[in-house]
């Protein structure tokens, strides 16, 4: 079980008696990522995208807008895609926090990732690891999805390159093998 960021938080109470204030300097927080237990010291203005390709070295996350608009920083919280630089990590709390880095099990690639290689779904692949996350949290909440199930997971995700009909292809051959 994890200790909530508060037990951890270098916290001083407002002199009004309002809601206590931390930092500027880092503090430790604790962080489910991946499903193992890791404190980092991290200022509190740090985001989790942030943090995660900072103090935990998880630089399969990007960081492209930092402003939410384009979701190429997108992790799972408790397994549900969020974008990662709209949070900060002192915010997550006891949520789970699941990277691109833990999607493979071992050597074996999620579906998604293998189908995004097969279907050539990348090109800089600036956007692709928001866009495989998104589109395997689709698979996880609906494993037989049309394409417009696909566009409506991934409409949120820019990607200069234009490689959205191979990740609808992708998507659409991963769903056939994650259900099996
Ligand atoms: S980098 Fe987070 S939404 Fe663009
Ligand atoms: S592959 Fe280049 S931005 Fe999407």
């Amino acid at each position: 079980m994890l200790n909530t960021t508060s037990t951890l938080i270098a916290a001083t109470p407002a002199s009004d008696g309002a809601s206590p204030s931390v930092g500027p300097e880092a503090v430790p927080i604790l962080l489910e990522v991946n499903g193992t237990a890791r404190t980092v010291r991290a200022e509190p203005r740090m985001t989790l995208a942030e943090t995660l390709r900072g103090p935990l070295e998880l630089t399969g996350t990007k960081i492209a807008c930092n402003r939410g608009a384009c979701s190429a920083c997108t992790v799972w919280l408790d397994g549900l895609p969020v974008c990662s630089c709209m949070i900060l990590a002192i915010e997550v709390g006891t949520r789970r926090v699941t990277t691109i880095e833990g999607l493979a099990k071992g050597d074996t690639l999620h579906p998604i990732q293998q189908a995004f290689i097969d279907h050539d779904a990348l090109q800089c692949g600036f956007c692709t690891s928001g866009m495989v996350m998104s589109c395997a949290a689709l698979l996880e909440r609906n494993p037989v999805p049309n394409t417009d199930d696909v566009c409506a997971a991934i409409s949120g995700h820019i990607c200069r390159c234009g490689t959205y009909p191979h990740v609808i292809a992708a998507t659409l051959a991963a769903a056939t093998v994650h259900k099996a």
